[in-house]
């Protein structure tokens, strides 16, 4: 059955959060595309490295290294902004194919 439920506050993700413009806020989930590492921000390159296997991506998320292993970018994440507080739609995906599938 699908419904709506209320957690007591628990650890589900972590996601970079990177504001575009007055009120426009990008979501990228850490996990790494490639094979589920938990990719880096690396401020003195002003770019995400995951440490497994040195898949690079841009500030957007994209691959910015053709050497990366990574079949795809990093997986955005719906964001809404409401009453000043930033929303995720939190979701993982399977790790591996150049496609987005939720896991
Ligand atoms: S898990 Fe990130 S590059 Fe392999």
């Amino acid at each position: 059955m699908d419904a709506w439920n209320k957690f007591p506050q628990v650890p589900i993700g972590a996601v970079y959060l990177r504001r575009t413009g007055e009120k426009t806020v990008e979501a990228l989930n850490v996990v790494c595309p490639h094979a589920g590492g938990f990719v880096d921000y690396v401020p003195d390159k002003n770019c995400f490295i995951c440490p497994l296997h040195n898949s690079k991506f841009a500030l957007d998320g994209q691959i910015s290294d053709p050497k990366s292993p990574a079949a795809r970018a990093m997986d955005a994440l719906e964001v809404e902004i409401r009453d000043g507080a930033i929303w995720v739609k939190f979701q993982n995906f399977q790790s591996g194919p150049a496609e987005k599938i939720p896991a």
